[in-house]
């Protein structure tokens, strides 16, 4: 006992004794289960060779192949049996054989050898771990004075490492709405390739809606000619414009590119879950075949965003052959246990106003609308069933009823799925509020048109998809994630990019890592090198802001401030004078001073440069050297928010009466429930601040809007205006403070976002939020 543990202690100090590198030092996303960094390095060069045993790990060797083909223009040696020339090489040998769990791997890197097993899908993840202990590759970037190049000599060190890894949840997912803009074969091929390299393994495809039928079914011709094709697209945010561009826009993917697009996606592990959209956001199939519908039409391929009323008529059975029809179709192309019929925002209008439903409803003694969509989802499972495929769909699915072997995709927040698993429904979690790859990742006045909504990197990253709220025995039914990426305002490669990376590193991590690996300030060290990586891919990821970059309040007039680069080889440029930075600004090569008389605040404003040139949008920090306001002493009221609406807008929201035509409590500081137009409207409440700290006030509005904290004007972005977007910061006790917001709107376009912050975080309203004074 003694001697092991002795050895043990031996051993330990020398490892840490040669461990330059440390754990710290090899930066694999998402993090493994469990990383030991070893003696030594394993060179690759043309010498090397490579020993595989099983046809899995023949196609490792192939992909490995090719990725130093791409990266180096060299190929190794690949063969099963261990000739005498190779044993004398360095050998990178990869067997498939499962290591006791599924998809998992092991992987070694000494000196003599690279050693890699598990089963197939285990060995694709195991490379990709590999291809992450690579050098990032400059070698094959110009040289530019920003950028130190790592020589490169014709061979490559892989750090020694000891890795065991399995991922934590067996559905792995990231969906792409393909309907709003329409991606190429050659792009999808992109996507999934992306997809396999942080590990995913369902490609979720939403192939039709009503802005665009994408997906040839040949019994359906009219899909192809006229649901494929919208006469023009609304140009900017669909809540304000009223402006089209007057272009068609079309595309759809023939069966035998769906069927390529499979077998490539298949090759890489990967699952393609088809998406038929029903019985809602089928305007496109309406326009094709007009007597689907509820009404005569006409229909037309929808040009805007949005839901449309319009939506499949379940009184006619000609509906349900036409779908089961499309679905023999589509079964026959993807062999996904997971057929993916939609079901969300089925709107009930049309069906409201219909004799003919209303009597169907009676017909069949249903109770209402929503027991009638149940009604028409457990008609298309019965039919997908006896295929032998299982339905999956929207939380929408289980209003008025859950069909019976339907598994739920959760995406309005986590209800629906918290409540499928309490139902013993298996679950996918996608939640909007934390993967939503369409909402914006930044501050509104620096970031592209998006969703609106304010999803940060750090939001998602924190996602836990196992809510405490449910049993062990329930959790069980909580299969996977899936990150949402919605394309309205998403119309090429570069945008798409930009909207999914680096949140999807974060999603891979919640996805594959157990919760006791994930820290997201590990994460951020990790980021750099990861996106230097995709930055000489090409990848036009959302450059994040400079680790450090965060806003605070200070007690002292002098604040050293320590910033690093996001990107590894990026250079960042700011400024302290309130100047807009420029590569001729100050550039970050050490901590520096910032001053902060008493009673003031100063920002920091930077820009980051990658080594391609590519520069960020203005990322900026502020330290406040003022006095917290207390938290005040009251009664905590309900959840939700007061609000007082005045039917007459004024001209600023500072004359609004102190009393209005009607009021109410609403969840948040929200002005979709409004019906009008034009109006003015007062909230006021509590908010409950969790922790002494710096709060961010936004007001992102058309027209104006004021927020105050404790009869203190913390954000003025009144008067008469298109939508405009201001903050201002207010250091806040714990503890109780009031809130108001006043807006109003006059005109079209009616618009509030209203959110405050603490270190890029919105404060959630249903947490905070309360009625009271
Ligand atoms: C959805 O976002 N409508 C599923």
């Amino acid at each position: 006992m003694k001697t092991l543990f002795l050895s043990m202690l031996t051993m330990c100090c020398f490892l840490s004794g040669v461990a330059q590198l440390k754990t710290g030092d090899i930066t694999i996303i998402p993090e493994p289960l469990l990383l030991n960094p070893m003696p030594g390095s394993f060179v690759v060069n043309e010498q090397s060779a490579i020993q595989y045993s099983g046809k899995g790990a023949e196609k490792t060797a192939a992909f490995l192949n090719e990725y130093l083909q791409r990266n180096y223009h060299f190929k190794l040696s690949a063969t099963t049996a261990t000739t005498s020339k190779q044993a004398a090489q360095p050998i990178i040998k990869i067997v498939e054989a499962s290591t006791g769990k599924p998809e998992g791997y092991i992987l070694e890197v000494n000196t003599g050898r690279v050693y890699l097993q598990g089963d197939a899908p285990g060995l694709c993840y195991g490379l990709q771990t590999l291809i992450q202990l690579f050098p990032v590759n400059k070698h094959l970037t110009p040289a530019t004075d920003t950028v130190k190049q790592d020589p490169y000599n014709g061979s490559i060190h892989l750090p020694g490492v000891k890795i065991q890894d399995y991922p934590r949840f067996a559905y792995r997912g990231m969906m792409l709405d393909v309907s709003r803009h329409f991606f190429p074969p050659a792009a999808i091929k992109q996507f999934i390739d992306m997809m396999v390299l942080y590990k995913f393994n369902r490609f979720h495809w939403h192939l039709t809606d009503d802005q665009g039928w994408r997906i040839e079914i040949k019994k359906y011709p009219r899909l192809q000619e006229i649901a494929s094709v919208r006469k023009e697209t609304i140009v900017g945010h669909h809540r304000r414009s009223t402006t089209y561009d007057g272009k068609p826009y079309g595309g759809y993917y023939t069966q035998e590119e769906v069927r390529d697009i499979v077998k490539y996606a298949a090759e890489r592990h990967i699952t393609i879950i088809p998406e038929i959209e029903m019985p809602g956001h089928s305007q496109a199939v309406l326009t094709a075949y007009p007597s689907f519908g509820n009404t005569k039409g006409p229909y037309e391929v929808r040009t805007t965003w949005g839901i449309s009323k319009d939506v499949l008529n379940p009184v006619n059975d000609s509906v349900f052959t036409f779908m089961q029809d499309v679905l023999t179709e589509v079964i026959d192309l993807f062999p996904s246990q997971y057929i993916h019929i939609g079901g969300d925002e089925c709107l009930k209008d049309r069906w409201k106003e219909s004799a003919e439903v209303q009597r169907m409803i009676r017909r069949l003694g249903l109770k209402d609308e929503h027991a009638l969509q149940s009604y028409f989802i457990q008609r298309i499972e019965k039919f997908v069933n006896s295929k032998g495929r299982t339905i999956i769909g929207w939380d929408e699915i289980l209003e008025g009823g859950l069909a019976a072997n339907a598994t739920v995709m959760s995406w309005r927040g986590e209800d629906g799925g918290i409540a499928a698993a309490k139902q013993r429904h298996n679950v996918i979690m996608s939640p909007n509020t934390y993967l939503y790859f369409d909402y914006t990742q930044g501050q509104p006045a620096t970031e592209p048109l998006n969703a609106a909504a304010y999803l940060p990197l750090k939001t998602a990253y924190n996602y836990e998809p196992l809510p405490p709220s449910l049993t062990p025995a329930e959790q069980r039914y909580i299969k996977g994630v899936q990150g949402n990426i919605w394309t309205e305002f998403i119309p090429d490669q570069a945008m798409l990019d930009y909207m999914v990376w680096p949140r999807a590193l974060a999603l891979s991590e919640i996805a594959w890592a157990q919760p006791a690996k994930k820290n997201y300030d590990r994460f951020l060290q990790k980021l750099p090198l990861e996106l230097a990586r995709m930055d000489y891919a090409g990848v036009n990821f959302r450059i994040p802001e400079p680790v450090g970059l965060e806003s605070k309040v200070v007690t002292t007039s002098t604040v050293t401030v320590h910033l690093k680069p996001p990107v590894k080889g990026s250079m960042v440029y700011y400024t302290l004078n309130g100047t807009q930075p420029t590569v001729r600004s100050h550039p970050l090569t050490r901590a520096f001073t910032v001053y902060v008389p008493e009673d003031s605040a100063a920002t920091v404003r930077c820009i980051v440069v990658l080594p391609n040139g590519r520069i960020s949008p203005v990322y900026s920090a502020t330290y406040v050297h003022k006095p917290f306001l207390p938290a005040i002493s009251t009664k905590q009221g309900n959840k939700g928010i007061h609000f007082s609406l005045v039917k007459t807008p004024p001209a600023t929201a500072r004359q609004l009466p102190a009393k209005g035509d009607s009021t109410g409590t609403l969840p948040a500081i929200d002005i979709r429930p409004v019906p009008s137009k034009e109006f003015g409207i007062t909230f006021t409440g509590l908010i409950k601040i969790p922790a002494d700290d710096l709060y961010e006030c936004h007001l992102n509005s058309d027209d104006g809007a004021i927020l105050s904290i404790d009869d203190q004007i913390i954000v003025d972005n009144d008067g008469p205006h298109d939508l405009q977007d201001r903050s201002g910061f207010v250091p806040l006790r714990k503890g109780l403070h009031r809130i108001k917001v006043q807006y109003f709107n006059t005109g079209t376009g009616a618009w509030l976002d209203a959110g405050i912050y603490r270190d890029r975080e919105k404060l959630n309203p249903a947490e905070v939020l309360y009625t009271g004074q």
